[in-house]
Order: structure tokens, then C-alpha cells, then sequence
């Protein structure tokens, strides 16, 4: 899946205009502050139809500006384009595909397929549960629609049922639990199977970057919570504490993904560029997981990736995104000499919310 335009209107500091996109992608090369994670925002936006750094729609649009307006062109297994706009006056957000209003967002998330990786996300590696939590939603949401159903439904119990158990109304929080039961025990399910199926590639990732030592992935939670008869003696084990807490304390909702080298938690005792391998090691996965389940080639957008690694981790990391057949990738970088030379892709330049294609990528 190729992306092959992107029309940009009235979006954080990025130019106005239509970008006509090379096949193999882009470097993005520019001074701080200059929009170039504006540009790759914008490119992610019709992946989900929201920011891919968590902020509020309203603060996507251009200083005292009206809106923003996003369309993307694909080519190849998925041809068609996406369009989001957003009226900053009534926050009205309209998303079409192939130029048909679709009401339901989540009909809409995933048709263009992406996957990102910005410089917080060192913290996917060494920071909170949430960063790995969010992870795997985002992921699974994205391989399998009935994982983002259950997803959506399981949070709206979830927050029926701690209102409840703040309000004491006892009886309303145990109507709350099949849903629980029945969605949770689906998202545990996938979860465990995915860290099961995905704990070689991890591993050959983490080699492939020079990281030496025996990687694992596990996943920390209670795995008997796959099966929805395990859900209702949890609760009876739990309702005491949840009441006292206000809040539901087990399920999905609490869980994480552990990450190991050599039986050493990642978190606790991993250096800077570990850490930063093992976060570049699990956005790969991610890629090779959509590919698989999707039966589609995610672009790759790389934020100053190739910060803070050795020169041999940049060079056996730009060797890797080399590998493997016609993938889009876009990569950016604040200086040119940042990138590596293994690294073949058109060099674009950004400046002042522009980007303008380099003379040799003409
Ligand atoms: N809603 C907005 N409207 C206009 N400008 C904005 C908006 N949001 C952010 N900006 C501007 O965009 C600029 C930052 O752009 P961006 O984060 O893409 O820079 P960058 O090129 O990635 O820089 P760095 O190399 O430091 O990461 C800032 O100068 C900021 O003021
Ligand atoms: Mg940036």
C-alpha cells in the first residue's frame, strides 16, 4: 500500500498544498521547528483519524485558523483515498472515502495502514504499562475489527462499572460484568496469543539491530481471564477491594507486556540505547504483525529514529529498513549528516512548514 498524495489545508504549521509522494518515500531533512513531525502527523492522521501524539483535534489546526482538512491518495492493495476534516467552530470532524461521507469512524480506521515511531516512544520500552497497553490496542484494533469492537465496548463497561462502584450501587456494577467478561476475555485472548506467536521476531529483531543477549516478551495479567467462565469468580474475589478502591481492578485494563533480555527486565535494567533498540525492535513487530494479519504493506514513518544509537546500531538499522521488498518508508532527521548512508531514499528538505523534494530526488 502506497501512499501517493497528501493534501494538507489549514494543519498545525504545515504549508498548504498537495504533496505528490515517491514510492520508496522520503527523508525529511530540516532545523528544529521547522514541521517536520507535523508532516508525518498529518501523513498518520487518516490512520486513525486522530493525532498520533494524543493531541486534541482542536489543537491540529493552524493558529487561528477554522479547520484542518487531510486527504490521502493510495495506490497498490488498497486504492482510494481518505479524507478527514475538522471545524474547529462545533469540533464537527467529516471523514470520507473515495469522496462517500462515512459516519462511523471506525469503519474508517485502518484503511490506510502506517506505522510510526516518535521519539517518546523510547518509553514503549522503559516507561508505564499504559505505553504497552496502548501499544497492543493499537495494534490489534488496527489487525482485526472485532478487537477494536470489543475494545470500545469493554471501556464503556468499564467506566459503567467503576461509576458504579463509586456511587455503592453494588447491583449496577455486577450488571456491568458480563460484558466485561465476555469483551475482556476476547482482548486477553488476543493479546496472550499475539506475545506467544511474536516472542521469535522480537528476538530476531533485537539481534538484527546488534543487541546482544536472549530476548522474551511476556505478558503480565492474569492469562486465565481468556476464558470468560474465569471472570465471574475473579470478580467474587476482587468486588471487596474494587469497592473500597472505586475502581475495577482486574482485567486487560491493568496488564503489560514484559520485556526481557536475558531474563533481566528491560525497564528496570536497560541502557539508553537499549531501551531505544527494544522500542525500535517492537514498531517493527507492529509492521510485521499488520502485514501479516492485514495482507498489507504499512508505510513506515520514522521520527529521528536514528538519534542517540552507535554508528554500527545506524548503520545495521538503516540496513534493516533497506531490507524487504517495496516498502514506503519516511524518515526525518534534524541534519543530514545524521542519516546514514545505507539510508537510499529521495532526500526531501522542510523548512518553514514546507517540503520541497532535494535536486537528486527530482
Ligand atoms: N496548531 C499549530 N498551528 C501553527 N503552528 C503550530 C501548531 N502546532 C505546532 N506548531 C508549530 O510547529 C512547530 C513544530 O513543528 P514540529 O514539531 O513538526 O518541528 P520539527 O521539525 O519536528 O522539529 P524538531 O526537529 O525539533 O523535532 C513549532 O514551531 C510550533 O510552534
Ligand atoms: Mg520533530
Amino acid at each position: 500500500m502506497r501512499l501517493l498524495r497528501l493534501a494538507i489545508r489549514g494543519f498545525r504549521n504545515l504549508a498548504d498544498g498537495v504533496l505528490e509522494v515517491p514510492s520508496r518515500g522520503f527523508a525529511l531533512v530540516g532545523r528544529n521547528g521547522q514541521g517536520k513531525t507535523n508532516l508525518l502527523e498529518a501523513a498518520y492522521y487518516p490512520v486513525l483519524l486522530r493525532s498520533f501524539r494524543g493531541a486534541a483535534d482542536s489543537e491540529l489546526v493552524a493558529f487561528g485558523g477554522p479547520g484542518f482538512h487531510v486527504e490521502a491518495t493510495f495506490g497498490g492493495e488498497a486504492a482510494g483515498s481518505l479524507a478527514a476534516t475538522f471545524v474547529a467552530a462545533g469540533r464537527r470532524k467529516r471523514v470520507t472515502i473515495d469522496d462517500v461521507e462515512e459516519r462511523r469512524l471506525t469503519a474508517a480506521i485502518g484503511r490506510w495502514l502506517a506505522v510510526v515511531f516518535l521519539p517518546g516512544d523510547v518509553a514503549l520500552a522503559g516507561g508505564p504499562a499504559l505505553e504497552r497497553r496502548r501499544y497492543l490496542d493499537r495494534m490489534l484494533s488496527l489487525a482485526e475489527p472485532a478487537y477494536l469492537r470489543a475494545l470500545l465496548r469493554y471501556r464503556g463497561a468499564l467506566a459503567r462499572r467503576n461509576a458504579a462502584l463509586r456511587q455503592q450501587q453494588g447491583d449496577v456494577a455486577r450488571a456491568c460484568e458480563p460484558i466485561l467478561a465476555s469483551e475482556g476475555a476476547l482482548l486477553v485472548e488476543r493479546r496472550v496469543a499475539w506475545i506467544v506467536a511474536a516472542g521469535g521476531t522480537f528476538a530476531d529483531e533485537l539481534a538484527g539491530l546488534d543487541e546482544p543477549g536472549h530476548p522474551t516478551l511476556g505478558y503480565k495479567g492474569r492469562a486465565e481471564l481468556a476464558q470468560p467462565e474465569a471472570w465471574s469468580e475473579a470478580f467474587a474475589g476482587s468486588f471487596a477491594t474494587d469497592r473500597a478502591r472505586g475502581s475495577t481492578t482486574i482485567g486487560p485494563h491493568r496488564d503489560d507486556v514484559t520485556l526481557a533480555i536475558d531474563g533481566q527486565p528491560l525497564r528496570v535494567f536497560g541502557s539508553t540505547g537499549q531501551l531505544r533498540s527494544a522500542a525500535i525492535a517492537l514498531k517493527l513487530l507492529e509492521l510485521a504483525t499488520l502485514r501479516e494479519r492485514r495482507g498489507i504493506e504499512p508505510a513506515l514513518l520514522l521520527d529521528d529514529v536514528f538519534a542517540e544509537l552507535d554508528t554500527e546500531r545506524q548503520r545495521r538499522l538503516a540496513a534493516r529498513l533497506m531490507s524487504e521488498g517495496p516498502r514506503q518508508l519516511f524518515v526525518t532527521a534534524p541534519r543530514i549528516d545524521e542519516l546514514p548512508a545505507q539510508l537510499e531514499l529521495p532526500r526531501w528538505a522542510m523548512d518553514g512548514g514546507r517540503a520541497t523534494p532535494g535536486r537528486e530526488s527530482a
